[in-house]
This record gives structure tokens, sequence and C-alpha cells, in this order.
């Protein structure tokens, strides 16, 4: 028998020449952590891009980062892939730490065939895929690949399948997220758009299903990557991407922020964090919101800093649809996810692109047992035919189906009117919301006064001929109807709104709220999924 140690509890390093096994192993793996060498990625950097490693390097908590299936190579023989032995095939995987808990991830490496996904490279992501959902932690793809390797033909169609069939699976069971760190050209762009949440950086994201030259081909339209698919026109426009960062260390950034809101899956709260904010901390600030003309403009994220722990809001979707505004804040210490009209922009009125932004962002709350905090202040969904023929009926009943359908804690809470339709699709009693609130200054009626007016008198109005007298009529059965309707009294009255509230004290209500439904229910048990209008 052979004694291994000597000593059992010592352990230094041998002076002994390393065997041979050893040797081979350690040669093997720097090869394949060299990567495509010096050469490529200069042309990386050159493109303002950091490598795969190094972006793990970087979003990871320091020396967290274990990789799986390093030495994975393609088996595609046709246009001599496999004689390449490209270890990894082109995509880093493995599993890392941020803020200290454990997540699944992925790093497309473009210096090796463009980052170009082929069969094992999708296998590698759909095997990180499968592990992150038996642990139940999040999974997060750095995407940077010229799509589909052309050269594996419809092997690498079929890769993509498998991982959007993931992207399903575990949509709703753990964090999915998407960061663009290149192009994501072609059916590739559906993994990302399948996840939660799809961050950009500016000048090195391209996101499109047909690039430029295509477009041109087919449609004669000429039209630069930037403009096509950069992360303006998916911020701003599409929709498509929620999050626009300055550079990728900003990315990271964000990304290690957005996981701060949320739990490691769908059987777990959110992370509570002790807050030095004072939980009965007073807003007397928001009395402005009492004094002002309803129909008056202001920033909804005034309201939003205020209500927050330290006055952080984290926001989500910051430049699309921004008649709404989605995110997360903080109170006493739990996250909630906020949904609020913003009068600043379209008055807050519901559309349609508003409305699938608040709808998914409520949806991903309720699947992740995160409470949603619903701030009113809206006359009614966006009048036009533009509206009208672009679906806000199909659009708007999103947002009524996941309000309706989250059994997440829901406060609402009315600041200065809540108008029709409108009213009820954001939050309101009859879809459940636990806790309605309203400030004194809330108008709450089925349209506004003067609208009413005009329909409900017109024939007495047509019988007026002097327009100086017409117009005072108007005033005044305007100042009667809105005296009688709009005001938070009749609703209160009836139930529909739980209780009026100090707008200085709603803070310390909706915490308290909160606090009153922390087990409302029990985050195992969801409901069964019916068929949204999409
Ligand atoms: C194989 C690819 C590749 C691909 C790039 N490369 N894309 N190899 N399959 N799809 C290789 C290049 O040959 C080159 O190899 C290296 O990656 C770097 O590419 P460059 O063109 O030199 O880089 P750049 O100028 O930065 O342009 C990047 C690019 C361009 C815009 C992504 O490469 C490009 O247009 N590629 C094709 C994109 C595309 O049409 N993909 C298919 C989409 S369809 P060498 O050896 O010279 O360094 C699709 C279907 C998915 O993805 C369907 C899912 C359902």
């Amino acid at each position: 028998m052979i004694e291994l140690f000597d000593n059992p509890r010592e352990d230094k390093k041998s002076d002994r020449p390393a065997p041979k096994s050893l040797v081979k192993f350690r040669q093997i793996y720097q090869d394949a952590m060299a990567g495509a060498g010096e050469e490529k990625n200069k042309a990386q950097k050159a493109k303002g891009k950091f490598t795969a490693r190094e972006r793990l390097s970087y979003l990871l908590d320091r020396d967290s980062f274990f990789e799986i299936k390093s030495l994975v190579e393609s088996n595609c023989h046709d246009f001599g892939v496999s004689d390449k032995h490209i270890k990894g095939d082109g995509v880093i995987t493995g599993f890392g730490r941020i803020n200290g808990r454990p997540v699944a991830i992925f790093a497309q490496d473009f210096t090796q065939l463009g980052g170009s996904l082929g069969l094992a490279h999708a296998k590698k992501i759909a095997d990180i895929m499968d592990k992150a959902l038996e642990a139940k932690i999040p999974v997060i793809g750095l995407l940077d690949s010229g799509g589909a390797r052309i050269q594996e033909g419809v092997s690498s169609l079929d890769g993509y399948g498998e991982i959007f069939y993931r992207n399903v699976k575990a949509s709703g069971v753990i964090p999915q997220i998407s960061v663009i760190l290149g192009p994501c050209a072609g059916g590739a762009v559906y993994s990302p758009a399948l996840t939660d949440f799809i961050f950009m950086v500016e000048g090195i994201s391209h996101m499109f299903v047909t690039g430029p030259s295509v477009v041109k081909a087919a449609t004669g339209e000429e039209v630069d990557f930037d403009t096509l698919g950069g992360s303006k026109p998916h911020s701003e426009q599409s929709g498509v991407c929620q999050f626009v960062a300055k550079s990728e260390q900003d990315c990271f950034r964000q990304v290690r922020e957005l996981l701060s809101f949320l739990p490691q899956n769908n059987q777990e709260n959110p992370p509570l964090e002790t807050t030095t904010d004072i939980t009965d901390r007073p807003v007397h600030v928001l009395e402005r919101v009492c004094e002002m003309d309803p129909k008056k403009a202001f920033r909804i994220h005034h309201v939003i800093w205020r209500l927050a722990d330290n006055y952080e809001f984290f926001e989500i979707h910051q430049n699309f649809a921004k008649n709404v505004v989605t995110g997360f804040i903080r109170m006493g210490g739990e996250v909630v996810g906020v949904v609020a009209n913003n009068p600043a922009h379209l008055g807050g009125a519901l559309d349609c692109d508003a409305s699938d932004k608040a709808a998914r962002f409520i949806r991903f709350l309720n699947a992740f047992n995160i409470p949603i905090l619903t701030l009113v202040d809206i006359g009614g969904y966006l009048p036009g035919v533009q509206q009208e023929h672009g679906g806000i009926i199909r659009h708007g009943a999103k947002l009524l189906y996941a309000y309706a359908e989250a059994t997440v804690p829901k406060v609402t809470l009315v600041l200065r009117k809540a108008y029709g339709g409108a009213y009820i699709a954001m939050g309101s009693k009859y879809l459940r919301g636990d806790f309605n609130f309203a400030f004194p200054s809330a108008e709450i009626a089925v349209m506004g006064p003067r609208g009413a007016v005009e329909i409900l008198y017109s024939k007495d109005l047509k019988k007026e001929e002097d327009p100086q007298k017409k117009e005072a009529m108007k005033e005044k059965l305007t100042q009667e109807y809105s005296d009688k309707f709009a005001s938070p009294y009749q609703t209160a009255m009836n139930g529909s709104i739980d209780e009026i509230i100090e707008p200085s004290e709603a803070r310390a209500k909706i915490i308290s709220a909160l606090r009153i439904l922390k087990n409302k229910r029990d985050p195992r048990k969801h409901t069964n999924t019916g068929n949204i209008p999409l």
C-alpha cells in the first residue's frame, strides 16, 4: 500500500515534476482559455467590445465563475468546421454569483467563428438552461453572435429550437436575462425575446430579423445597422429592449442591480433588505398633487421617488411608452413593482404600447411574487383612429387580463383622476385590488366632467344660441357635475375605494397595506394560465 501523505494535515505544493497527465491537462486548458488568440481579441476590442471572458469577470462576483463543457467541440465535418478544433464551440458556459447569489450564465464568443451557433454550441446553452431550471437559479445570456452557423445548416436551426423550447419552459419559473453585446440577427433574436429582460449597449448591440442588406433587397429601403436594430429604436420604438447602457460596464452594473430586486425563482420571495428609511416617513410634498390643476402635466417619478425607500427607483422600459412608468422600488425593505400613469407624457393616457408594457411587467411581478403598487392619474384611453386601428381593444385587454389574473398583493392609489375604462383597468377594486386608496383630490368618474356635461345636457346647450351664455351654462353644469361625481367620495361610499388618505401618509399607509398582505398567497400556488389576448 502506498501512503499518499506523510502528514494528512499538510498540503503544500510539491517540488516534484508534474505527472504527465497533469501536464497534458494544463496544456489543453491553457489552449482552451486562450481562445481565438491575440489578433481576434484585438479585432473584438477595435469594435469597442470586451472579450467573452472579460465580460464574465466584470459581471460576476470576483472569482466566482466556474466553467463547464469548455472542451466541447463541433462535430460538423462540413466546410472543415471540426478541423478547426474550436474548444468550447464559440460559447462559454458555467455558473457564478451575482450579489452573492448563484446564477447560470453563457457568453457567446464572437472571436470564435463569429459566435455563430452550431449544434454543439446550442447544446451547451441548452444544458446550462436545464441546470438553471433544476437548481432554480436565474439564467443570463451574453449574446454576441452572427446567428445560425451557416456551415452547419439546419442543425443550427434545430439548436435554436432547443433553446426556444427551454426559454418557454423556464418562463415564469426562473428569471431569464438577455444581454445583447454585439450582433443578434435572424431568428436568433427570438431567444432573447422570450426572456424576461433584454439589455442593449449603445453602439455595439444590434438586433434584427432581417439585416440592412436583406431589407434593401426586399423593400428598397436603405438603412444602417444602428437605425435598423440599435439600442435606440429598440428601447424607444419597438420596446424590444427594456434597458440601454452607455457601455458594457454600465450594462453589467444595471444587470446586477436588476437581479438585486428579483427572487431566484418563482418559489421564493424577492430579497428583503434592511432599510434605514423610516416606514412612516411623512411625505408632505404630495399635498401639492392635490393643489394641482388635474390637467397639468408632471412627472410621476417625483411621487415614486418620495414613496420609495431612500428615494430610489429602478426604472424598466424607461424610454418606451413613457405614458406609463414601470419599475422597482423598495418600501420598508420589501421589493415592490410600480405601475404608474405618467401625466408628463400623453397625459398618462393608456395606448397600445403602454398597455403592453404594463401588462407584461405585471405578469412578471405575478410570476415572481412581487407585490404591485399602481399609481393612477389618468383621463382615459388615448383617442384616435391610429389607436383604434392599431388594436387598442386587443392591447388594452392585455392590461385588464394581467391585473385580474395577478394574485400577488395589489395596492392602488388614485392621485388626481381616474376616468372611465382606464379607471377600471388601472388596478381597480373589481379587478381585485386588495387595498384601493385615493387622495382627496381624486376625480373618479365615468368620464371627465366637461365631456359628461356635453352629453348629458346636449339638447339644453343646443337651445342656447348666445355663445357667452352657453359657455357660462357649461361652466356651471360642469362645476355641479364635478362637485357630485368628480371626487373620491361617491366611490368611497360604495366601497370601490377602501380609504381616502392624507397625501402625507401615503408611504406609511402603503407599507402597512403591503405588510398586511405579506402572506396573501403561498408563492408556490399559481393559478392556471388562461388565454391572454396577445
Ligand atoms: C458562420 C459566421 C457567421 C455565421 C459570422 N461568421 N457570422 N460564421 N456562420 N452566421 C464569421 C465570419 O465568417 C468571420 O469569420 C467571423 O465570424 C467574423 O465575422 P465578420 O463578418 O468578419 O464580422 P463583422 O464585420 O463584425 O460582421 C458581423 C456580422 C456578419 C454582421 C454578424 O458576420 C454577418 O452578417 N454575419 C451573418 C449574419 C447572418 O446572416 N446570420 C444568419 C442569420 S439567420 P472569419 O473566419 O473570417 O473570422 C439565423 C437564423 C436563426 O440566425 C433562426 C433561428 C430560428
